[in-house]
């Protein structure tokens, strides 16, 4: 079956847009947010892929916002979701139908540098007052518990000296851009296997 993948962004959207040029084996189908105006967006328009805003706040109740979500992802025939700079907490009931086809990106080498209030900079900055030499980016599996999904690739990045939270923001999300498509990709063609919170990678042949 054809993985065709909701992205959902909140950002600048350049993951996104690495996951969209590379669509080789999957589908981009969708691209959710929870804000309008962000550059996410504009990246959906220039390739024409069709894009959701849903607001949680605007909904007075969260089982009228879950049950919206999930119908747009039903709309658009969404099998898989790729959270991509989302700041919003996806409800368990959506977690619950995503189990196992939900991941994630997190600038650090998860499980170190996650978890609540671990986002944008101030991972960046915790690296850098822990004096670590060695960061990097993760993805892994979404399940209830932020960044404690289980993992399925994550790649160094070198901590240099004189580096600033800014530059090396800069330094990571660059290898997102590869290590995310590529691990999609991973998934697209069959070779992500999980069991419980066991992971297989398997070889191409
Ligand atoms: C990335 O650093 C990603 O790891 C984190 O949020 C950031 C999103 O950046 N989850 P962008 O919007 O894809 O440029």
């Amino acid at each position: 079956m054809q993985l065709k993948i909701a992205v959902f962004a909140s950002g600048g959207g350049s993951n996104f847009r690495a996951i969209v040029e590379n669509a080789h084996a999957y589908k981009v189908a969708l691209l959710v947010s929870n804000r309008s105006r962000i550059g996410a967006l504009e990246i959906a328009r220039h390739y024409s892929i069709p894009q959701f805003i849903l607001n949680p706040a605007a909904f007075a109740v969260q089982d009228a916002y879950v049950e919206r979500l999930l119908e747009a992802l039903r709309e658009y025939q969404v099998n898989f979701i790729a959270l991509a700079g989302y700041l919003r907490k996806i409800p368990a009931p959506v977690v619950r139908a995503f189990r196992g086809r939900m991941v994630n990106i997190h600038p650090a080498m998860l499980p170190a540098f996650g978890g609540k209030g671990y986002y944008g900079m101030r991972v960046h900055e915790a690296v850098l007052k822990s004096g670590v030499q060695t960061t990097g980016a993760t993805v892994h599996f979404v399940d209830e518990e932020y960044d404690r999904g289980p993992i399925i690739l994550q790649r160094p990045v070198p901590v240099t000296a004189g580096d600033t939270p800014a530059t090396l923001a800069r330094r990571v999300l660059e290898m997102e851009h590869q290590l995310y498509p590529e691990t999609l990709h991973l998934i697209a063609t069959g070779r992500v296997h999980l069991s419980g919170r066991t992971i297989t990678l398997k070889n191409s042949d």
